[in-house]
């Protein structure tokens, strides 16, 4: 298979490494098999089940990638959807559904996305049993899974053996570059998402082709079709099918685009194995860090927040909003931020900020009123008189303006950020019950948790993973 403009020599090196990665992660024949009698297994008890309990289940399918073949086989979750009346209200179709999934699953948990789900095992595999209702219109949605089942059926209908062989090099190629799963914390191309720009593109080798010139924000529209309007900050914009109005890439930030785009352009002009491999993250110690902050000359302070008892799809947009907050608040007060990375695990949050200095100039230049207006009196009377506040001035600006230069008491940038912590906006559930002592700490006092290494490998090890191929 070649694309357009890929040189021989690449495209052939590059069939190469997709027939092998290719035959590395299909699942066997037998696998194929026995996720085929799980998902009839799964349908009929559960069937069996709701009747047995008189239950309003209009329909239960396996939909999502066990049902197409087009997963990652260790990444295998079966998606059950348990489908009731559209009138049957929420808090039922919150029951029925968890008591249905617990009828049929072993080890069952209760898990929370924007929608209630249950979670066990069915015959060793993992199974998602999520309650929705059965609609008949994908564009109006009663709850955010009722449109899968029409998923199912798009899809389906569309993916012949070949198409679901690419899906899944497709994935694994994604996974490899850290940017599969729309889930908050990743912000990638969802399963979904990826089958549909393959079924688009034929391959992903003509998927990458097409990648390798986009530019951010990308919109792809249906042929013979107006693009969706582009809303701010989205990266990519791909209408879906079965609802036009929703854009199936919403979840995909730019930066991961950007990275994708760039990938494709280095897959194709040197082609490796490389760019399906899944590259373990090695732990990044403080230490490490702090060698590196030395060879740079700069400075990291670390702010430290419990975790709110939240889910990771709630808790990262929030974690990043502070980070945000936090940065700018440093920006505004005159230290000079390099950059800034967020991270959460178990029972933290942690935001970094690396700054050019530690501390800032003990001088501050205050802006007096023009000459010759009323105000001119006031600010001479608070800042005229010699004190320890007053390092020089006041004084003419050269704009015919008064000036004084002040004395700033607070030069720590762990100091300025602990003084403004109270009024930063940090998002609703990261804002402190009660104002107490908030822990921001230098690099070298802080303490060493998982979040802590994520978020410093995110701030100081970034480079484009492909470009130490041996
Ligand atoms: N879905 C969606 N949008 C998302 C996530 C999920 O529309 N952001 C729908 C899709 O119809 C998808 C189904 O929910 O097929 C199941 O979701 P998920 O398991 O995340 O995706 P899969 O397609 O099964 O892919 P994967 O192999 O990653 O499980
Ligand atoms: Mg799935």
């Amino acid at each position: 298979m070649t694309a357009a403009d890929e040189g021989p020599a690449q495209a052939a090196e590059a069939d190469t490494i997709e027939r092998e990665v290719g035959a590395r992660i299909t699942p066997s024949a037998d696998f194929l098999a026995r996720v085929s009698e799980v998902r009839a297994a799964l349908v009929e008890r559960v069937t069996a089940a709701a009747k047995a309990r008189s239950s309003p289940l209009v329909r239960a399918l396996v939909a999502g990638s066990a049902a197409r073949g087009t997963f990652l086989q260790d990444r295998l979750d079966v998606d059950l959807f348990l489908l009731f009346p559209p009138d049957l209200p929420r808090e039922r179709l919150r029951e029925e559904g968890l008591a249905l999934g617990r009828a049929v699953l072993s080890e069952p948990e209760t898990r929370y996305a924007e929608h209630p789900y249950l979670r066990g095992k069915f015959e060793g595999f993992t199974v998602d049993a999520v309650p929705g209702f059965a609609i008949t219109d994908p564009s109006h949605p009663l709850s955010p899974v009722d449109r899968t089942p029409f998923h199912q059926e798009y899809l389906a209908g569309r993916e012949t053996p070949e198409i679901v062989r690419q899906v899944r090099l497709a994935k694994q190629f994604f996974r490899s570059l850290g940017v599969y799963g729309s889930e908050a914390r990743t912000e990638g191309f969802s399963g979904y998402l990826v089958e549909l720009v393959v079924i688009r593109f034929g391959s992903l080798r003509h998927l990458l082709v097409a990648a390798r010139d986009w530019r951010v924000p990308v919109r792809l529209a249906e042929p013979g079709k107006e693009p969706p309007r582009l809303p701010a900050d989205v990266a990519l914009v791909l209408a879906d099918p079965v609802d036009p109005n929703r854009n199936v890439a919403s979840a995909l930030s730019r930066r991961n685009l950007g990275l994708f785009i760039l990938a494709a352009r280095a897959y194709l002009s040197r082609p490796s194995a490389r760019f399906f491999e899944v590259h373990a993250t090695l732990p990044f110690s403080k230490e490490a860090a702090l060698a590196l902050l030395h060879a740079r000359g700069t400075h990291v302070t670390v702010a430290v927040l419990p975790r709110p008892d939240l889910v990771d799809d709630t808790l990262y947009p929030q974690v990043r909003k502070a980070a945000r907050a936090v940065a700018d608040e440093l920006s505004r007060s005159d230290f000079a931020v390099l950059g800034e990375a967020s991270a959460a695990d178990a029972s933290s949050v942690v935001i970094v900020v690396e700054l050019a200095h530690p501390r800032r100039p003990q001088v501050r230049v205050q802006d007096g009123p023009p000459a010759g207006i009323d105000r001119v009196g006031h600010f001479l009377e608070k800042w005229g008189a010699k004190s320890d506040q007053v390092l020089q001035g006041p004084y003419v600006r050269p704009d015919g303006s008064l000036g004084v230069d002040a004395r700033r008491a607070e030069r720590d940038a762990e100091a300025v950020l602990r003084a403004a912590f109270p009024r930063l906006s940090l998002g609703k559930d990261l804002t402190p019950k009660e104002a107490g002592p908030c822990d921001v700490r230098t690099l070298g006092e802080a303490a060493e948790t998982p979040a802590l290494a994520e978020a410093l490998r995110a701030l100081l090890a970034r480079r484009l993973p492909w470009l130490d191929d041996p």
